[in-house]
């Protein structure tokens, strides 16, 4: 009798050599994982640099799902400059071991190679005019790379059905990535793809941070420095809670003012849409639900950060109101 695989494998070579093997030895008919009466998979991509946010990913795909796959590949394509690309962090034995703990069944890291085994892909996905604001407008291209790894990721590992009918199939990304996950839920509605894609809330320190793998490059007063970004959304939050007016640019000034922080935009905006509410939120009691975008350089590490915004009583809702003024 053959000693099973280990669902997870644990080393550098081991993961190397085996992820694609790992992953086509559970296929039937090609690239498509199949175990017979699988009733769901769920399926967490990463670019690795792993912390409690994607804990929150790998613990709601393993509470949802009887199979959990995560991926951990640094995609070339959503870098547009080289040396973002290069220091971006590699931790693969240390992001194994966690995924493992969070009950992930099998680790999916593959080289360059197996995911453009024709160097970069001629045909690709384009975020549209999604894509091109907000982050998309300081970072051309990158929401087309995001989406085209996105795709090919959602078919390597997307399961067969089986006996029992279709396996379902369910994909799990950040709530801090606000625009990725709109373009990522536009793009399956798009383009018919067959998983329900699943927004996980934020992971925020004790202090209010969110958590993401770019912290580790703040020093201790640009850690401090990047709190304003978290307290800016906190007072729009309060300040929508309580049905005021939305004090957008009094809030952005503060945050500008901070001598280590460098504003790129402090927005307010439809969550699904992502389209400006206008000057109306500005001015008139807010209510209704909204989001409240910022990005800033925070000495030498752009940073982005989200929140909800509720208004206290529901009424009627700015992201589907088309008042102005
Ligand atoms: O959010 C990320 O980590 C990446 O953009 C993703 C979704 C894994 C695609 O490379």
């Amino acid at each position: 009798m053959t000693t099973p695989e280990p669902a997870v494998v644990t080393t550098r070579d081991q993961l190397a050599a085996r992820s694609l093997p790992l992953l086509q030895r559970a296929a039937a008919g090609g690239r498509r994982l199949s175990v017979p009466s699988l009733p769901s998979l769920g399926l967490v991509p990463t670019m690795g640099a792993l912390h409690e946010g994607h804990e929150a990913l790998a613990a709601a795909a393993a509470a949802e799902n009887d199979v959990v796959v995560a991926t951990i590949f640094v995609n070339p394509l959503q870098f547009g400059d080289t040396a973002d690309l290069e220091r971006y962090p590699r931790t693969l034995d240390a992001d194994v071991e966690l995924l493992g703990r969070c009950g992930v069944d099998l680790v999916f890291a593959p080289p360059y190679e197996e995911v453009y085994p024709q160097g970069p892909p001629l045909v690709s996905i384009s975020s549209g005019a999604l894509g091109d604001k907000l982050e998309g407008a300081s970072r051309p291209g990158h929401f087309d790379g995001a989406l085209t790894v996105v795709a090919k990721l959602l078919h390597l590992c997307a399961p067969a059905s089986t006996v029992h009918g279709p396996t379902a199939y369910r994909a799990y990304f950040g709530q801090k990535d606000a625009q990725q996950l709109a373009l990522v839920r536009r793009m399956a509605a798009d383009l018919n793809f067959d998983a329900t894609i699943v927004g996980v809330p934020i992971v925020r320190s004790d202090d209010g941070l969110a958590l993401s793998s770019r912290n580790r490059f703040l020093d201790t007063a640009e850690r401090q420095a990047a709190l304003t970004l978290s307290s800016a959304l906190h007072t729009l939050s309060r300040q929508a809670a309580a049905n005021e007016p939305l004090q957008v640019d009094e809030v952005a000034d503060l945050v500008q003012a901070h001598p280590l922080v460098e504003l790129d935009y402090l927005e307010v905006v439809n969550s699904h849409t992502l389209e400006p509410l206008g000057v109306n939120c500005r001015h008139t009691p807010f209510t209704g639900h909204a989001l409240a975008m910022i990005a800033a350089k925070v000495g030498p590490v752009r940073l982005i950060d989200n929140m909800e915004l509720s208004g206290g009583h529901d009424g009627a809702t700015w992201e589907h109101g088309g008042a102005t003024g």
